[in-house]
């Protein structure tokens, strides 16, 4: 297993290059199921959920070729309907594939993805929706078992706002018989991106990037090229590190539209963060002011940079608290932070950080994806030498973070060992 190993205190300075949403490309890959012919995508991060992604389209028959961050996907045959454990339990947007696969084959048999380090992560709004469109839902062994004739449309609305769920149920639709009308739905960036790609597969579907999309449903779709949106959650991390630096970058590809509560809040904090030419310029201040965060569905702060965040609240002027809203046990980097000085107290779903003047480096463990961002950057401006192990939660969905880093003049270093 690799570690990362940094050497606090360099100011980050320089320019980068945000790479492709992670959580656009999922759902838009297992998208590729629900038609004949090859899909092109461009701007692919180049991480190991898309390996995960890619193989378990593969082990469905479907062909899928990748190279630089294009991804040939063919799923004119679909030679097998299911979708094992194995595959499932490394990543659970493994779920996606199953409403494709029944509006498209009729059934499908995909693996319960299982619990999960940051809550339960039910998927009971996922299957309640396939449910109402018809399809006849079994759980056994721990496979969930859905058969259909063709889905036809439903009125379907999430008491909680899924995005997983309005993606899954979106993209089912667009081969149901009728009208689907998803109520309370997600307005995620990653949403409307899934919507552009079925659209250009010929759905009619109007409303995505608000709570109510209308998908009409259509007899067949046909295969397209598309180029995903740039990652939002990598772009907010790698400013949050700018901020915790007092660095001066510039990123370049950043979707600075798709990211106003995060921006908003961080400029609150002292940072200056303005569009320039084609990029965003993001300054670091000198003292860091303390700011009160919620995390939300989107248009709201976002909880995949809620772990950033609190890193950056550790070394503030002054005391900040920042509620999670969306996950149940999203605070396990608290513990990590603690150990390197972090003065950070946990009420509930709050936790109470009061800032400190320097955090020092530590020997850490990544829990999760974005807890292991949260520690790296509290690397990067902690004193002394933090060395991270259990990198490969990073790896799932950051494309090669620890190289950028050392492009913008961090003293980071990967070591690599053997499993
Ligand atoms: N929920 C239910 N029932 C359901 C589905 C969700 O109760 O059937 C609850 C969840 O337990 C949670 C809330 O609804 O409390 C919202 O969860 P949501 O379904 O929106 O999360 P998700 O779709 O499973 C996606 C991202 C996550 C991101 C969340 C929230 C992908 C592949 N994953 O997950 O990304 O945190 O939305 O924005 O898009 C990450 O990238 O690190 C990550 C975890």
């Amino acid at each position: 297993m690799d570690r990362i190993i940094i050497r606090g205190g360099e100011r980050l300075i320089g320019e980068v290059k945000v790479s492709g949403s992670k959580n656009a490309s999922l759902p838009i890959f297992a998208a590729s199921l629900l038609a004949e012919g090859e899909n092109l995508f461009h701007n692919v991060p180049k991480l190991r959920d898309i390996l995960t992604i890619a193989r378990v389209l593969k082990n469905l028959g479907v062909k899928v070729q990748g190279e630089n961050g294009a991804y040939r996907i063919d799923a004119t045959e679909v030679s097998n309907n299911e979708a094992p454990y194995d595959l499932v339990k490394t990543m659970r947007a493994s779920i996606l594939v199953l409403g494709p696969l029944v509006a498209r084959m009729r059934k499908a048999r995909v693996s319960l993805p299982g619990g999960c380090a940051i809550g339960a992560r039910p998927i009971n709004l996922h299957l309640m929706g396939l449910e109402a469109m018809g399809a006849k839902i079994d759980l056994r062994s721990g496979y969930v078992e859905a058969k259909a004739d063709r889905l036809k449309g439903a009125d379907i609305s999430f008491d909680t706002t899924t995005v997983t769920g309005t993606e899954h149920l979106m993209m089912a639709a667009t081969l149901a018989k009728g009208k689907t009308v998803l109520q309370n739905a997600a307005m995620e960036p990653e949403v409307v991106d899934l919507a552009s790609v079925l659209k250009k597969m010929g759905a009619k579907i109007e409303g995505a990037g608000t709570s109510l999309i209308e998908i009409e449903g259509v007899e067949s779709l046909h295969a397209t090229e598309h180029t995903i949106i740039p990652d939002r959650i990598e772009a907010g991390t790698l400013m949050v590190a700018a901020g915790l630096t007092r660095g001066n970058i510039k990123l370049h590809r950043c979707p600075f539209h798709n990211m106003e509560a995060v921006i908003h809040k961080l400029r609150e904090t002292g940072m200056e963060i303005d569009p320039e030419g084609e990029g965003v310029r993001v300054i670091g201040s000198r003292r860091i002011r303390s700011v009160d965060v919620k995390t939300q569905p989107y248009p709201g702060f976002p909880t995949d940079m809620q772990a950033q965040f609190m890193t950056l609240m550790s070394l503030s002027r002054g005391l900040s608290i920042i509620t999670e809203t969306i996950f149940e046990n999203r605070f396990i980097h608290v513990n990590e932070l603690q150990r390197m000085g972090a003065d950070i107290r946990i009420e509930g779903n709050t936790a109470i950080i009061q800032g400190v003047e320097s955090l020092s480096g530590a020997q850490v463990m990544a829990t999760d994806l974005r807890a292991s961002a949260s520690l790296i950057v509290a690397g990067l401006a902690a004193e002394g030498v933090t060395e991270i192990s259990r990198v490969y939660h990073l790896d799932r969905g950051y494309e090669e973070l620890d190289k950028k880093l050392a492009g913008l003049g961090a003293n980071i270093k990967r070591v690599k060992e053997k499993d």
